[in-house]
């Protein structure tokens, strides 16, 4: 963020300022490739997955996901086919020292692996007392262009089969750390939304609905207010859409739109909803809460070379204040292990931890995790996991429970 003291030198300032930051984004948008290079790491071993911790609750819902990972790529580590990295130092303490988001020796590590699995980082906030670094979320999705979110959220006893494409690296999170305020005055930040950036994301909605059998594609947007930003990507929707006739395109407001996600008799008509960044994050953390709460879903945040997976929620200090850390979920980066597995070409494995996810948190529910001392623990919680996955009659299992919705 850049503050200017009025005067009479402000507006040359504030120009100079203004037009850094086009000429920046000019060359970064200029850079976005739009080929469609599907690069895909089915078949790369070795695969090098890489473990970042986070903060607050982060370490120990990532250790109960690699204890579950460990047992359950057990021979492919043995053969060296998936080898494991832990990558440390992606902490707050680091990050407010070096007041960098993301510390050198961190990201080099980082550029080493092809997939990451991280823990949720805490993001300081203005009028914390911290330094305001930026986001390390937002840093790592823009140095390794990261620019699709990817959110399943399934609810089989409810019709509920949705998939979020979230554009990951433009809108208010480009500039989101490079407003200007008019000391005591006023502040201003930026909304960023370009074409190519919003063809990717739109293609990659459409691509998925084409081979995964879905009928429709649904655009969140606020283009009666947010004119420009929003009028492009709706824009840029409608004409990707043409490519797919088989396909229903809509568009709906961001307001409405949530509000539809609460509407029971309409919401499960909805299937693949693609968003710029903001609309996406807020959204999809509604869309998790009707799934069983933030701590259920899981994210993949893809790019060209790299791939990162991670839990939707935040870092949670409240519950490592209230020592309450062993009884955090872990069911979300457990999630987003599997979404990994999948995207490393590991789809058994995947499957059977995503009927186990199921099984656990929506039908037999014979472990719940509440939290707090009145649930499970993680690692209680992990072994029930487990124990359901390692069952060979686990799909049998799941079909019975699916067949009875
Ligand atoms: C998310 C998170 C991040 C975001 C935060 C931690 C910066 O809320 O992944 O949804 O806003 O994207
Ligand atoms: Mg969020």
């Amino acid at each position: 963020m850049k503050k200017f003291y009025p005067h009479e030198k402000v507006f040359q300032e504030v120009q100079d300022y203004f037009i850094n930051l086009v000429l920046e984004q000019l060359e970064r948008v200029r850079n976005i490739s739009i080929q469609d290079e599907k690069f895909s790491f089915h078949n790369l071993r070795p695969i090098k997955i890489g473990f970042i911790d986070g903060d607050g609750i982060g370490p120990f819902i990532i250790q109960e996901a690699k204890r579950i990972l460990s047992i359950l790529l057990e021979d492919e580590i043995r053969k060296s086919d998936v080898v494991f990295e832990d990558i440390e130092g992606l902490t707050l303490e680091r990050r407010i020292k070096e007041n960098k988001a993301i510390p050198d020796d961190v990201f080099d590590k980082i550029l080493k692996c092809n997939v990451l699995l991280k823990g949720p980082t805490t993001t300081p906030k203005e009028g914390e007392g911290l330094p305001n670094i930026e986001s390390a979320n937002v840093a790592l999705r823009r140095e390794l262009d990261l620019f699709a979110n990817i959110r399943p959220v399934s609810i089989p006893q409810k019709k509920i089969n949705w998939v979020f494409f979230r554009e990951n690296t433009e809108d208010l999170y480009t500039l989101g750390s490079k407003g200007i305020e008019f000391e005591d005055m006023f502040g201003i930040d930026f909304r960023l939304i370009s074409y190519k950036g919003s063809y990717r994301i739109i293609r990659m909605a459409f691509e998925y609905a084409k081979n995964n059998g879905y009928k429709r594609v649904t655009a969140v947007n606020k283009a009666n207010v947010i004119k420009t930003t929003d009028g492009i990507f709706l824009k840029v929707f409608y004409e990707v859409a043409k490519n797919y006739p088989e396909i229903k395109a809509d568009d709906w407001f961001i307001d409405i739109m949530a509000a539809k996600l609460i509407d029971e008799k309409r919401r499960s008509e909805f299937e693949i909803f693609v968003l710029p960044n903001l609309f996406g994050d807020i959204l999809t953390d509604q869309a998790a809460e009707i799934q069983g709460g933030v701590g259920t879903a899981g994210s993949a945040n893809i790019g060209t070379k790299y791939a990162m997976f991670e839990a939707i929620h935040g870092s949670a200090p409240r519950m490592v204040q209230e020592n309450r850390h062993h009884y955090a979920d872990p069911s979300s980066i457990i999630k987003a292990s599997a979404m990994m597995l999948e995207f490393i070409g590991f789809n058994n494995i995947a499957k059977k931890i995503n009927m186990a996810l199921e099984i656990a948190t929506q039908f037999e529910r014979k472990i719940v995790i509440t939290g707090r001392s009145d649930g499970a623990t993680t690692k209680e919680f992990g072994d029930y996991l487990l124990s359901l996955i390692l069952d060979n009659k686990l799909e049998e299992k799941y079909n019975n429970f699916i067949n009875k919705v």
